[in-house]
């Protein structure tokens, strides 16, 4: 694969409705024919170089990886040379004298910007400060799943405005479907990525403060942690976000059947409690599982000849 021909996978924003739609259209495939997808990485080498936590990211990626015949090494960014002051630009030069791919979960984005300039094989973004795009990939296919993949249903996003929310704004507004994002203003989309969103044709974001308006009638209610890894612990800011918790109370404006999502981890008692996330409307098990099945199609899709 030629530099110039790569696929990189950063953020949905450079993917268009028709390869995201394509890449959903794989998961499909292989959720339901995943032999048909076990030599597809045979002698690919693909590292997951992580600077924070994670549970879901490194074990979809590590398990679907060698689902593919391929081979993943975990590098925990701690123990490279980079923690001792070698740069992303060479760092990403010498990844790709031994490796076919990474996958990186870092804090700034501008670091995975760097190592897919920098270096010659593709890079994928398993999170950073901006976007969790593999994420948002995997609850795309869960939505669609449901049935709920289209223009109708009502999409609320609930909480902290944050890399989940971003990568959701993008992924939905690339598809053409409308969501509701409900935040105290202090926490509510910033003015760049709003600004992006405007210009994706046939967007449709409503912000709306008042959370029992954004539940209202609502068909899916999302939500993810208030304090996301690497921000400030904040107890006033928990206070602020508290009337936007997902609880019993709060859900009953929604729709009879919402459906309840997280990406997971949860914090419960704080974003969500443990009788919402627990309870017969949650599918974040569903979402979770999904992860497999689209990072499998877009690695599919990154080595498709
Ligand atoms: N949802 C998610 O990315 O989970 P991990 O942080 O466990 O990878
Ligand atoms: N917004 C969360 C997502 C974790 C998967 C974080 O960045 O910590």
């Amino acid at each position: 694969m030629s530099k110039k021909n790569k696929k990189d996978f950063l953020t949905l924003k450079d993917y268009d409705s028709k390869t995201i739609s394509y890449l959903l259209d794989i998961a499909g495939d292989v959720k339901s024919d995943p032999l048909k997808y076990s030599k597809v990485l045979e002698g690919k080498n693909i590292a997951l170089l992580f600077d924070k936590h994670s549970t879901r990211t490194r074990l979809s990626f590590e398990a679907g990886i060698s689902q593919m015949g391929g081979n993943a090494i975990y590098l925990d960014a701690k123990n490279l040379q980079l923690s001792r002051g070698e740069t992303h630009a060479d760092t990403a030069k010498i990844f790709s004298l031994y490796l076919d791919a990474v996958v990186i979960r870092t804090f700034s984005h501008r670091t995975v910007e760097i190592f897919a300039e920098e270096g010659s094989i593709p890079v994928i973004n398993g999170l950073t400060d901006m976007y969790h795009p593999c994420q948002v990939l995997s609850d795309l296919f869960t939505i669609k799943e449901a049935g709920l993949l289209s223009p109708g249903p009502k999409i609320t996003y609930m909480g902290d405005s944050n890399n989940v929310t971003n990568s959701l704004m993008v992924g939905l507004s690339k598809l053409g479907i409308k969501i509701t994002i409900s935040s105290p203003s202090e926490y509510k989309p910033g003015q760049e990525i709003m600004k992006y969103i405007e210009s994706i044709k046939g967007s449709n974001v409503s912000i709306v403060s008042d959370p029992v308006k954004a539940a209202e009638d609502a068909d899916i209610v999302y939500t993810d942690v208030w304090i996301s890894m690497g921000d400030a612990e904040s107890d006033q800011k928990v206070k602020k976000l508290s009337s936007y918790q997902l609880n019993r109370e709060l859900l009953s404006h929604a729709a009879k059947d919402v459906i309840i999502m997280h990406c997971l981890p949860a914090h419960r008692g704080e974003e969500i409690t443990a009788e919402v996330l627990d309870g017969s409307n949650s599918i974040v098990l569903k979402q979770a599982e999904n992860r497999l099945y689209a990072q499998k199609a877009l690695l599919a899709y990154i080595f498709e000849s």
